[in-house]
């Protein structure tokens, strides 16, 4: 294993106006994994982090709840603090931008900016609302695209035809906040000039990020590089630019400064140095950070830092958006879930789980197939991992007086092929493929689910206690490695496996100890199953119905967005993926039930529909009704259609025939049962055919 290492690690400040969702947490959470990752092999690894407080749409909001900007930043912070802590994401600070460190270094950084000759003024022509008495940033302003006529578009960008523009060019603009037409009124504003850089950060960018994330930044350096507006016209709820009354930083300045100052406070409270650790040479720092914001850290701020003199991260982790059953969340599909909804219905461990299961370390988009989520978390936390401990640990309680005994050497080896296993996984994590980390866990909980069910435990019991005790130990034993390996990014779930090892620490060098001849604590439940209802009412609490406020005009990181102000907006489209979950439909009256004719057939023939990637032809025998034809969505669940034949299934034996494009449809098949056997993805219903799997 390497030197103890120092490193300082950093998640995006999420803003203070909106909640903590699931596109939030991919980035928390990954963060999270790696960080205590570092922590267990034994680094000092501090995780610093704030909310991004300062701008236009947390003054706004203030206003309108008619308290102070300060008392609605400490309320989010307190409710941001308690999410994340919910979801075991430990920060070591969880800071606030609107603090004296962050005033302090922010007004460093700019008159190191002014003395490099950075800054320039420049006059342009900006919406003013005289009723709300303040210029309009550009997501406050809505009106008819100037290139395309369409209607209700923001002030940077068009949504329809994709044409971006100076929000005075927009055609009968409003102001979003009172409704009146602004006017045009010059503004004077200091610019970030970033052309003196060119060649530093021409340098810098494919130094510090990967090849897909710098060469589109490289493409704007093939011109000068345009300087960047840093100033905001009060009122603005921010830090005043000393030197220029009513002239306020913009929130993007001060929010990556933001993790100086958090660091900062960190280091106070600790009694450290922050010299020690920002301007430390041997001292590792990284970003984690969504791509929608891939400009902001990788061209602004290191220009910031490099003319200010403060050291630079040594790498910026850019990671994709999140999208739920392959779309970007939405508020009226029910699938923009807070991270609050999602606690108050499902267990904080199944959605780690399920992202660790999923992220590769790229910037590849993500998806949350709810689907896919409930069957990997029932198929493979609970029905593989988990069940090592649950089965060998309640038969030695119960019959062998908890007490471990000796490996064999068919039990050394399995242990052996668990810790051979270290390396890889290390590196695995370090280079954030938490998605390998779980492959590589699953293998050995195979390993020691093959080895359990070879020995047959249950059956030796009742002869042989010794051999029966040997072949727990050894389950046992390679279960407590898999929890070890487990712990960044389960770590309540590790703890709790390590308390029934009766252990008070454990660190990557536990892996080379075993436990024998010992005593086992009394086994505590580590993790259970999760119902596709548990979703389905995590959805339901989820959705905004359509005129219902809600739908989101300032998206947040990791979903598919813009920035808060009009920002940035370099992502890629998500890919679609072809499976859904149907969110809860509406309640329906017993009578509604009972109109429902259901009936059992046994399936005769079923077989593929040409020219369709969802349907499968199926005839039932439908014994007195005679045959049915029905045509089933359900073809993603099973790709050997053959293997439905002789099945019985349930069958609507009423439902009106409907002609569809490949034939008449007689009624609709319910299928139900565990996902992953035979197919297992709970796709939406339509009148022709049902959803999900049979077994
Ligand atoms: O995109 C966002 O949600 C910003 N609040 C991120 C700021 S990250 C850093 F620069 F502070
Ligand atoms: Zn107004």
């Amino acid at each position: 294993m390497d030197e103890k290492r120092k490193i300082v690690v950093t998640s995006a400040l999420p803003y203070a106006n909106g909640d903590i969702h699931l596109g939030h947490l991919v980035e928390y959470v990954q963060t999270d994994f790696w960080v205590r990752f570092q922590k267990l092999r034994g680094h000092e690894c501090i995780y610093v982090c704030a909310d991004d407080t300062h701008g236009t749409p947390v003054m706004i909001r203030a206003r309108k709840e008619g308290i102070a900007p300060e008392d609605l930043i400490a309320r989010m912070h307190a409710i941001h603090l308690k999410d994340f802590t919910d979801f075991q994401v430990a920060f070591d600070n969880y800071y606030t931008t609107n603090s004296p460190e962050n005033k302090a270094f922010s007004e460093q950084v700019f008159a190191a900016m002014e003395k490099s000759g950075g800054i320039t003024k420049k006059t342009s022509p900006q919406l003013y609302c005289e009723h709300c008495k303040m210029f309009l940033p550009d997501r406050f302003v809505k009106g008819t695209c100037p290139k395309c006529g369409a209607e209700g578009q923001y002030g940077d960008s068009c949504d329809h035809c994709g044409s971006t523009y100076g929000a005075e060019e927009l055609v009968s603009p409003k102001c979003t906040t009172c409704g009146g037409t602004p006017v045009v009124r010059d503004s004077e504003h200091l610019y970030f000039e970033l052309e003196p850089q060119h060649a530093y950060l021409e340098k810098w960018i494919p130094a510090h990020t990967t090849s897909d994330v710098s060469n589109k930044l490289l493409e704007w350096f093939a011109e000068p590089l345009r300087g960047w507006c840093i100033s905001r016209d009060a009122p603005y709820f921010g830090f005043e630019i000393p030197g220029h009354k009513d002239k306020f930083f913009y929130v993007w300045v001060d929010a990556p400064i933001g993790y100086l100052a958090s660091l900062k406070n960190w280091c106070e409270r600790n009694g450290q140095k922050f010299e020690d650790w920002w301007q430390n040479p041997s001292v590792e720092r990284y970003h984690f950070i969504g791509k929608d914001i891939i400009r902001f850290h990788c061209l602004f701020w290191p220009g910031m830092l490099h003319v200010a003199g403060f050291e630079q991260p040594n790498k910026i982790f850019v990671h994709g958006f999140l999208t739920v059953n392959g779309e970007k969340m939405s508020k009226s599909k029910g699938t923009f879930v807070n991270a609050r909804t999602y606690l108050d219905n499902l267990p904080p461990e199944a959605l780690r789980y399920y992202y660790a299961a999923k992220l590769g370390g790229t910037t590849d988009d993500m998806d949350l197939n709810l689907a896919d989520f409930v069957q990997r978390v029932n198929s493979d936390l609970v029905g593989k991992i988990t069940n090592i401990a649950s089965r060998g640990g309640q038969m030695l309680q119960k019959r062998l007086e908890g007490r471990l005994g000796r490996l064999d050497e068919e039990g050394r080896a399995l242990i052996q092929k668990c810790r051979d296993a270290s390396e890889t996984i290390a590196k695995f994590y370090e280079d954030r493929r938490f998605n390998q980390v779980i492959v590589e866990i699953c293998r050995l909980a195979d390993a020691a689910n093959e080895y359990f069910d070879r020995r047959e435990p249950w059956k030796t019991v009742k002869i042989d206690a010794e051999t029966t005790r040997t072949t727990l130990t050894a389950a046992l034993n390679a279960f407590r490695l898999i929890a070890i390996y487990l712990k960044p990014i389960l770590p309540a779930y590790a703890d709790k496996a390590m308390k029934l090892f009766g252990e008070a620490e454990w660190n990557w060098a536990s892996l080379n100890e075993t436990r024998e001849a010992c005593a086992l604590g009394q086994y505590e439940y580590l993790a259970s199953r999760i119902e596709t209802a548990q979703v389905d009412a995590m959805i339901a609490a989820a959705k905004v119905k359509p005129g219902e406020s809600g739908e989101v005009s300032h998206e947040s990181r990791a979903s598919k967005n813009k920035g808060k102000e009009g920002t940035d907006g370099d992502s890629g489209a998500p890919t679609p993926q072809p499976t859904d979950v149907p969110s809860l439909k509406a309640e329906i009256a017993f009578p509604d039930f009972e109109k429902l004719d259901l009936r059992v057939g046994v399936v005769e023939s079923c077989e593929i529909v040409p020219k369709s990637s969802k349907l499968l032809k199926v005839v039932l025998d439908a014994g007195g009704l005679g045959k049915r034809t029905i045509f089933s969505g359900i073809r993603g669940a099973y790709p050997d259609p053959a293997a439905l034949v002789g099945k019985e299934v349930v069958f609507v034996a009423n439902l009106a025939p409907r002609k569809m494009s490949v034939g008449v449809s007689e009624g609709m098949i319910l299928f139900a049962g565990t996902p992953g056997v035979g197919g297992g993805v709970v796709s939406p219903v339509s009148a022709a055919g049902a959803g999900a799997a049979v077994t």
